[in-house]
């Protein structure tokens, strides 16, 4: 396969693209799961975060962030000041990979071919909506919208350039994950720490 961009129709609006990406073949994750799940809110948001891909919940119910992590994320930006009916949510990825063991679907990290592969639709989104910021959330996503350079852990919070590129003007904010604020043997400073970044974005994107 070789990525997304033959998917992709051109000059489509948000709602052609959400039809368009089930029929996506640009990598292999469409195989096993149920469907892609696009991104979701207003078409002109001021602001649009970025998940790493769909979870088991999202693979099921066809929307981002309704699972844990999504229900973390909302407490998150409660508090942060935002209201989630007004942010675009979506994912670097657009379909659920996992492993199947027994019952269960575990949750598979993407690799970076089907990062890359996916990010027309990403670049589709951005296109659209034109926020005045981007939250990225965890590495992954911060990885696909500013390159395998970024560090996280040393510019989390901060306004980053994307410099030249796909996403060349784009002001760009990234933040730890939820899920990770999920499984972490720190939970309560780890979450702070996602409300202080959002708080941050809030007033970037202000
Ligand atoms: N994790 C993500 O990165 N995205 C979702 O939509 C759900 C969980
Ligand atoms: Fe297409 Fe992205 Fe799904 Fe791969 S993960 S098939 S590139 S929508």
């Amino acid at each position: 396969a070789q990525g997304a961009a033959e998917f992709v129709p051109d000059d489509a609006d948000l709602e052609t693209l959400r039809s368009a990406v089930q029929g996506c073949r640009g990598c292999d994750l469409h195989r096993h799961a149920t469907q892609a799940v696009f991104g979701e809110g207003p078409k002109r948001a001021a602001v649009l975060l970025v998940g790493e891909q769909p979870g088991d919940k999202e693979d099921l119910r066809g929307a981002p962030f309704v699972g844990p992590a999504g229900k973390l994320l909302d407490r998150a930006l409660a508090e942060a000041g935002f209201d989630r009916a007004t942010v675009y949510l979506t994912n670097a990825v657009k379909h659920f990979k996992f492993e199947e063991r027994g019952k269960q679907r575990i949750h598979k990290k993407p690799g970076r071919t089907e990062v890359v592969a996916c990010l027309p639709w990403l670049l589709a989104e951005v296109d659209r909506v034109r926020p005045r910021l981007i939250v990225c959330l965890g590495a992954t996503a911060a990885q696909a919208v500013l390159g395998t350079a970024f560090r996280l852990t040393k510019q989390r919070g901060e306004l980053v350039d994307p410099g030249p590129g796909d996403f060349a003007g784009q002001r760009v904010v990234a933040t730890i994950h939820p899920s990770a604020v999920l499984r972490s043997r720190d939970r309560d400073a780890d979450y702070a720490g996602l409300v202080d970044d959002l708080r941050a974005a809030a007033s970037l994107a202000g």
